[in-house]
């Protein structure tokens, strides 16, 4: 809007262009291709940020495992950082489909305070349970929304959520059988070593589309 005012005591009239465009400030240039709540949006950019964070964790587990000389649980470890790296991707390919755009947030420095093999798995059992309570709350807000394309790709990450708790419990028990029998613990640091990732590594082309 233009408006034309007198500037007093100057001599002079001056044209103020005020306000411009008040609509402007209200305006979401994503809100019209967006196809999902900006509240969900919001909670997927958390929770890719925790999916990082877990990668980051993981990254520092297997530096301290391969510090420690456990090689082959370290290559476990690094896996497990992929995996996780995957799963904020697929959150990250999943905000694009949906016409929004996925923020990427500062990740918080992982403190590994476990000592031993079995500490280091047992606080990924503790990590794993809190991102699955993560995921239940995401489910729930999909649900909650009737967000029917957000809560099929949230229940990929519950069935994921059930492997992962899984596969640091079995590692736990075989931990619980080696007991404090070195040798024992050389035999799983090889079998350890033999985990691939699954999942695709090549994040060239995250929009799923291409
Ligand atoms: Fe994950
Ligand atoms: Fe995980």
């Amino acid at each position: 809007m233009l408006e034309f005012a007198l500037a007093p005591g100057k001599g002079y009239i001056s044209i103020v262009a005020w306000p411009s465009r008040p609509w402007a400030a209200k305006h979401d240039r994503n809100e019209e291709r967006r196809m999902i709540s900006k509240k969900i949006v919001d909670r997927i950019n958390l929770q890719i940020n925790r999916e990082m964070y877990s990668a980051y964790l993981y990254m520092a587990m297997s530096a301290k495992l391969g510090d420690d000389g456990y090689k082959g649980i370290a290559t476990w470890m690094m896996t497990q950082y992929h995996e996780e790296m995957f799963h904020a991707m697929k959150f990250f390919a999943y905000l694009q489909s949906q016409g929004a755009m996925p923020k990427i947030d500062k990740i918080d420095a992982p403190t590994v305070k476990a000592k031993t093999v079995k500490e280091i798995f047992e606080a990924t059992l503790e990590h794993e349970k809190y991102v699955t309570a993560s995921i239940r709350e995401l489910l729930e807000l999909a649900l909650a929304e009737k967000d029917y394309a957000t809560e099929n790709l949230v229940r990929w990450y519950v069935n994921e959520q059930v492997e992962e708790e899984q596969n640091a419990v079995d590692i736990i028990q075989k931990i619980d059988l080696i007991g404090e029998n070195k040798q024992g613990l050389f035999m799983l640091n090889a079998e350890l070593a033999a985990r691939t990732p699954t999942i695709p590594l090549d994040y060239t082309a995250p929009f799923p589309a291409v």
